[in-house]
């Protein structure tokens, strides 16, 4: 009988201790995420079929050991360059777009909802954070091929002149939106416009404040006009993963200063007057 208690007590000795082992890693769980949710940038995330960066400078400066390494121009990459210097070859079609599941302004130009699946589905994720924080975001504008912005471009030259549609058009092969990684988004305030205004918004500011958790920049940023080459554009974002997004939103820094790109003598005279 003395035995068969002693067991007993063993066993429920044992019941209790892994009970309390549970719930101890259960609060440390919990805490985690609260403090993820809190934070809002982290880098030991792990992100699933992203390029891998070596190296997070502390520092925040881009040029000491950020792991960007070279500039990259795979047009399939995650991490692709594209500005006034670096383009896409005329038949590049990324061969995974799909159409995001959010809401769209306008559903007039199918082509206009595609995007790359990887940032199609972090985009999804991000609509949906908004969402839960009272937020609703309209996606304008995603994939665009060759002779769409080709079309876009000569218009927007005819309407204004070239001076003026360089501070705010990419030429064809020049476009963030080929790569099928950038849309245009707005709000129902601003009727789906793209404007300077969207910034100021409570959706651009959520946008500012979140994308880089899902893995999008804010690509041309204000006062960057003199490295971009375009005027600021709050609507647009560009998937470059979540590491990447982190580091540069972070830090306030372009894409251009992420990969220490320097305009080639004659690249560079083009940006700045197109920046002026
Ligand atoms: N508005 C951006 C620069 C584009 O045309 O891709
Ligand atoms: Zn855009």
């Amino acid at each position: 009988m003395k035995k068969l208690a002693a067991a007993v007590t063993g066993i429920l000795l044992i019941l209790l201790i892994t009970g309390l082992q549970d719930l101890s890693e259960n609060q440390v769980r919990a805490g985690n995420e609260s403090d993820e949710f809190e934070y809002e940038y982290y880098y030991n995330d792990t992100d699933n079929g992203e390029d891998v960066m070596d190296s997070i400078s502390p520092t925040g400066n881009p040029a000491a050991g950020n792991g960007a390494g070279a500039i990259n121009t795979a047009p399939d990459s995650i991490k692709v360059f594209v500005n006034k210097e670096y383009s896409l070859p005329e038949d590049y079609v990324p061969d995974n777009l799909i159409m995001p599941d959010i809401k769209f302004y306008s559903y007039d130009v199918p082509d206009k909802r595609y995007m790359r699946k990887e940032a199609a589905q972090a985009l999804e994720k991000m609509f949906d954070a908004a969402l839960d924080d009272g937020i609703t975001l309209y996606g304008v504008s995603g994939y665009r091929s060759y002779a769409r912005q080709k079309e876009i471009y000569n218009s927007n030259v005819l309407a204004r002149g070239k001076d003026e549609t360089n501070k705010v058009s990419a030429s064809p092969g020049h476009s963030e939106h080929q790569t099928g990684l950038a849309i245009d988004i707005s709000s129902y305030a601003l009727k789906g416009s793209l404007s300077e205004e969207f910034g100021t918004s409570a959706e651009g500011l959520w946008v500012a404040k979140h994308c880089a958790k899902y893995g999008f920049i804010i690509r041309y940023p204000k006062n960057r006009e003199n490295i971009t080459g375009y005027s600021y554009e709050p609507w647009h974002i560009r998937y470059v993963g979540k590491k990447t997004a982190k580091y540069i939103m972070k830090n306030g820094i372009t894409l251009e200063e992420y990969y220490g790109y320097i305009p080639s003598k004659s690249s560079k005279d083009e940006i700045i007057s197109d920046a002026q």
